[in-house]
């Protein structure tokens, strides 16, 4: 048996965690610890109660703050957390602060360290989540990446010997969620959607939340489309529409909405005729589920959607995102690559967690 400590904060990381906790089933014990990064009800309490994951059997309480104070006091709070706990994997998701407060911490621990989503990059250092990638990639002991690309992204900087290729973890709880999402919820009845007749529309990273002429003009190019726009607004985003201004026409024109949970949000997603984001999450469950995407950045972690002619990358650009939305994306379903695995990947980390605690613990930590 092996003892996980898994440590999660963020919306995308409960849906992550999710798949693994499932695969470590009884037969490791895993210990769950919550950071506290997200708080809201519907970013946070609404998934473990969809998902049925556990209560955290920590809950660091740590709430928003600049990157400085919100890693430090993740640092902080967890040190003693770990140092109780004493397990033999920290398995952290993703690229959050929450991602790397609890790495950093246990890179310096006996406990090995493990990174699901390893190897992504976007190449833009002005991104936070580039920084927290990087850094928590080589602070990690076990590199758990999702795609052939992210497994050369880690050989080109001299990390292949701690990567296997695992497949993505997303794919794992989409399987299991995408037929509950349309059984379990009339999201579409409750706001008279049409299939296939409206666009979906996320927004949360900073470069375009913090950044007044970017937002303005994604909203104002979603606020002029002859469709109908569905708009679950994330808390920074709707913060950063009130400071602006623009809440009032984005009510009065856009469908806004809470953040859904996510089987609504999945069932909203599959059912779209385009989703436009900048998440990196859904540009991948996009492509899963056959929804042609727009990401209204520069460039992606996940540029194999991309590649395969599903994904679009505008910038905060007016007329690219809108030529983006008009594209006939005429794709056939045949020959769609499947670079995100099978479904299995979190089978696969938790084998590959359990040989290096059995057999490779002292040689793993000590290289
Ligand atoms: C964080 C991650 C980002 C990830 C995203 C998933 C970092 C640096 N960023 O971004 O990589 O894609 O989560 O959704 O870790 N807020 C609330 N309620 C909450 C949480 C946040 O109102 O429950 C507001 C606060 O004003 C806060 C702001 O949102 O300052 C930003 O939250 P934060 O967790 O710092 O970053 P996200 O934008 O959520
Ligand atoms: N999601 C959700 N409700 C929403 C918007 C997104 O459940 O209103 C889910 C989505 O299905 C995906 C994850 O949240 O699994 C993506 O999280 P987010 O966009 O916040 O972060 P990122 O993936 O960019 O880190």
């Amino acid at each position: 048996m092996v003892h996980v400590l898994s440590v999660v904060g963020a919306r995308p990381q409960f849906i992550k965690a999710f798949a693994v906790s499932r695969a470590l089933g009884a037969e490791h014990s895993e210990c769950l610890v919550h950071t506290g990064q997200h708080y809201d009800h519907n970013l946070s309490a609404v998934f473990f109660k969809e998902l049925g994951l556990p209560e955290p059997d920590y809950h660091l309480g740590v709430g928003s703050g600049s990157h400085g104070e919100q890693t430090a006091r993740i640092m902080d709070a967890f040190e003693p957390v770990l140092e109780r706990e004493h397990p033999d994997v920290v398995i952290v998701y993703g690229d959050t602060n929450s991602t790397l407060g609890a790495a950093i911490v246990t890179a310096k621990s006996e406990s090995l360290l493990a990174h699901v989503e390893a190897g992504l990059r976007s190449h833009n250092r002005e991104m936070p989540e580039e920084h927290n990638r990087v850094l928590t990639d080589h602070a990690s002991d076990i590199l758990l990446a999702p795609t052939e690309e992210a497994v050369s992204n880690l050989e080109k900087e001299d990390l292949g010997d701690r990567t296997h290729l695992t497949g993505d973890v997303m794919l794992d709880t989409l399987l299991w969620a995408r037929d509950r999402a349309h059984e379990a919820t009339d999201i579409l009845t409750r706001l008279g959607l049409e299939e296939q007749a409206y666009l979906l529309l996320t927004l949360h990273r900073a470069a375009n939340t913090d950044q007044p002429d970017r937002l303005r003009t994604i909203l104002d190019t979603m606020l002029q489309r002859p469709e109908r726009v569905v708009f679950p607004a994330h808390p920074r985003t709707r913060d950063a529409m009130q400071r602006l201004g623009l809440i009032e026409e984005v009510e009065q024109h856009l469908t806004l909405l809470e953040p859904l949970s996510y089987l609504e949000f999945i069932h909203l997603l599959d059912r779209a005729s385009r989703v436009i984001t900048d998440s990196g999450g859904v540009q991948k469950e996009a492509f899963l589920l056959d929804t042609p995407c727009i990401t209204v950045r520069g460039e992606t972690e996940w540029p194999e959607t991309v590649t395969a002619g599903w994904n679009r990358l505008t910038d905060a650009d007016s007329d690219r995102i809108n030529q983006a939305i008009d594209h006939s994306f005429d794709l056939a379903l045949a020959t769609k690559p499947q670079p995100f695995g099978d479904g299995t990947a979190a089978i696969s980390i938790v084998d590959i967690i359990h040989d290096a605690v059995s057999w490779q613990i002292d040689s793993i930590k000590h290289r």
